[in-house]
């Protein structure tokens, strides 16, 4: 039956995603327009008047502006008619600045989470990197916020793809997706550990596991840099394993990260289409779609 009260909002750098979602919740889709003026301010155009319900997809990658972008739709749309408000941002942005690393800094988990709840309903997202705190209850009213998680689906891929794939995260913050891939695929897995000098500098210390002959699939929440990834797969092909493959949630892959990785001699590389990416290989539309129909 079509959803005609409720209405998915899109932007079109996200159709892919979007057309598939909207299929799968059987309702109508619309994309807002969106015009840069050469002062680098924005114009938005929303569908007038909107249904009730409205749930707006927008990813949260390379944020800035898309921040703008919420903070002016959002108000927009209850302006025009939406009652219920959901954002679902399948990569909601700024979660690693978790803490206070330097005196003064800002701990921008806290503030882009608040900022968000105050504007939506509810929030739906995967795979935010939660690493000092449990959930994001923590960060904004209990219930409000929702972190769905692609780690299963990545585990059955690599698992189809690559049987017996031993499966490595590389440093602790993965272990919670890694676990969860490696029980959900019955695959062996393994945690390093990293220490970070620099936006592209990183240090690793990967468990000491025979890696000689083996299949090993790097898995993580997101690829930036790429500098992570590609730090475990030069040490576990210099310890002989027979290939590394690696399966992020989020495939940021800025500047040279995937070429990057390609170089230091990673055969594939799976994402899921969290974030749109040439390596989109694992959809997590039907867990999207479910949470959706959950928080209307
Ligand atoms: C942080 O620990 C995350 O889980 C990723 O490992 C990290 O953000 C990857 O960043 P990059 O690709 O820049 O090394």
């Amino acid at each position: 039956m079509n959803r005609q009260n409720l209405l998915l909002l899109a932007f079109e750098d996200e159709a892919i995603l979007a057309r598939s979602l909207a299929a799968a919740l059987d309702c109508p889709l619309a994309f807002v327009q969106c015009h840069r003026f050469p002062d680098g301010e924005l114009r938005l155009v929303l569908p007038k008047p909107l249904p009730p319900q409205v749930v707006l997809l927008r990813g949260l990658q390379q944020p800035n502006d898309k921040l703008i972008e919420l903070l002016i739709a959002a108000p927009t749309a209850r302006e025009l008619g939406a009652v219920r408000l959901l954002l679902v941002a399948p990569y909601l942005a700024y979660m690693r600045q978790d803490m206070e690393f330097t005196p003064g800094e800002a701990v921008s988990q806290r503030h882009i989470a608040r900022l968000l709840s105050q504007h939506f309903d509810a929030l739906i997202t995967v795979d935010p990197h939660l690493h000092r705190i449990a959930s994001l209850d923590e960060v904004m009213p209990a219930g409000q916020g929702q972190a769905l998680s692609a780690a299963r689906l990545l585990g059955q891929w690599v698992a189809h793809q690559v049987p017996g794939a031993l499966l490595i995260g590389p440093d602790e913050e993965s272990a919670q997706w890694v676990s969860e891939a490696a029980a959900a695929a019955g695959l062996d897995f393994a945690i390093g550990r990293k220490l970070r000098h620099g936006d592209h500098q990183v240090q690793l210390a990967l468990p000491d596991r025979d890696v000689q002959g083996r299949a090993v699939v790097l898995l993580d929440d997101m690829a930036s840099t790429g500098r992570t990834l590609i730090g475990a797969a030069e040490q576990l092909l210099a310890r002989g394993a027979a290939s590394v493959d690696v399966a992020v949630t989020h495939a940021l892959f800025n500047g040279d990260a995937l070429p990057a990785l390609r170089g230091a001699g990673v055969r594939h590389v799976w994402s899921s289409n969290t974030v749109p990416h040439e390596t989109n290989a694992v959809s997590v539309v039907p867990l999207l779609q479910q949470a959706i129909l959950q928080a209307l």
